[in-house]
């Protein structure tokens, strides 16, 4: 009895007391995920190469911090119900994998699934959370993306939630990515239970259009760009829209690419790249490492950036930064090479969601190409410029006192 008593108290205080680790996440997360590039074939070879490389090309100075290893890392549960990882893969185990990647001053992430199975029908944690949890932290885990492939009926929210108390109860802190695709709203319960959730399905390596997989679809970078409204207001320190991880270097266009990158960073959504780093191109390390359009989706604030105007096939999106700075992004989603020609004097933007005003023909702003890492004059002249196809430019715009 007395044990029984222990037992219910036990379990109440850790539900009850239970919360996210907050502050984990106050700018949207960076790093790296093994899914878009290696899917299934993952394993601890790939991994620690990909650590070095962070290191070595600059990324891990640009601010890239998680390694994670997504789906099928995983062996059999033992015979206590704890999960092992595949012994061929990993053989020298996660706490070894992990203990490496912190040497290299970088973080670790590892994956799982609220359903008995993941999507790729590796073990799932559904029933095993706490003893999930309780391994993860032993071994040094500092990031968990957490899937929803067989859940079958399960509430989204109360599944995200256990796995959560787990983590606290655990006592590791460890940022808490929520994977369930957007199907349940989770930005709108999200906040207190993970630091980051996905909006959409899969991305795929394409700039506009999709992909059918049977039951499935995968979705270009303009898709998801435009696959929910309105829900930047969701968004903020230690909570962000997920728009997937990336895809630069994967396949598209320059262009496509660099569109994708400043997009992802617009929307401050996290930036995990996706692509074989081991192989990466000087283009793509240079996409991936400018400092300058980076700052745009780490700035403090962590405002999701809005669209201000359509026309056509030229879209301007902009995001409001610290300091009173706007960064401003002219897209163009079409085949053709657009010319512009943009007279800020006669715009006003406002962002009503954090009172925020800009009145071009009140204050005067520096105007600053974050690709090129040039100014280029000010808000008093027209801003002229050519876009090539699924291109983009961004520009920073910071008052002149
Ligand atoms: C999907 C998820 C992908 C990847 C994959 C692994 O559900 O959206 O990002 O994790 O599962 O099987």
């Amino acid at each position: 009895m007395k044990k029984l008593t222990f037992f219910i108290l036990l379990i109440l205080s850790t539900s009850l007391y239970a919360q996210k680790f907050e502050g984990l996440a106050l700018t949207p997360p960076m790093g790296w995920n093994s899914w878009n590039y290696f899917g299934c074939d993952v394993d601890e070879a790939i991994i620690r190469q990909t650590a070095d490389i962070m290191v070595t090309s600059g990324m891990k100075d640009a601010g890239y911090q998680y390694i994670v290893i997504d789906d099928c890392w995983h062996g059999e549960r033992d015979n206590l119900g704890f999960i092992q990882p595949d012994p061929e893969r990993f053989p020298s185990g996660i706490k070894a994998l992990a203990d490496y990647i912190h040497s290299k001053g970088l973080k670790f992430g590892i994956y799982s699934d609220a359903g008995w199975k993941t999507c790729a029908g590796r073990p799932g944690s559904r029933g095993y959370e706490y003893q999930d949890a309780m391994k993860y932290a032993e071994w040094g885990v500092d990031y968990l993306k957490y899937d929803w492939c067989n859940t079958e009926d399960l509430n989204a929210k109360g599944a995200f939630m256990t796995m959560r108390n787990a983590l606290y109860a655990a006592g590791r802190p460890i940022v808490f990515s929520l994977c369930e695709w957007g199907n349940n709203n989770p930005w709108e319960w999200g906040k207190d239970v993970g630091h980051l959730w996905r909006i959409s399905g899969d991305i795929a390596v394409i700039f506009d259009g999709e992909e059918g997989h049977g039951t499935w679809t995968s979705w270009g970078v303009l898709q998801i760009l435009d696959m929910r409204e309105g829900i930047r207001i969701y968004a903020g320190p230690d909570h962000w829209n997920d728009f997937d991880m990336m895809e630069v270097g994967n396949g598209m266009t320059l262009s496509e690419d660099r569109a994708h990158f400043t997009l992802w960073c617009m929307m401050a959504s996290p930036l995990m790249a996706g692509n074989d780093l081991r192989n990466m191109s000087q283009e793509t390390r240079e996409i991936l490492t400018n400092n300058e359009v980076i700052a745009v989706n780490q700035d403090p604030l962590g405002i999701q950036g809005f669209k201000y105007l359509k026309k056509d096939e030229l879209e301007i999106w902009v995001k409001p930064l610290k300091e009173d700075e706007l960064a401003v992004c002219f897209l163009n989603r079409g085949m053709a090479t657009k010319k512009i020609e943009f007279n800020w004097e006669d715009h006003f933007i406002k962002d009503d969601f954090v009172h925020k005003e800009y009145k071009f023909d009140q204050t005067e702003y520096q105007v600053r190409d974050l690709w090129i890492k040039k100014n280029i004059g000010t808000t008093k002249k027209s801003y002229v410029s050519t876009i090539a196809s699924h291109d983009v430019k961004l520009l920073k715009l910071s008052p002149v006192k």
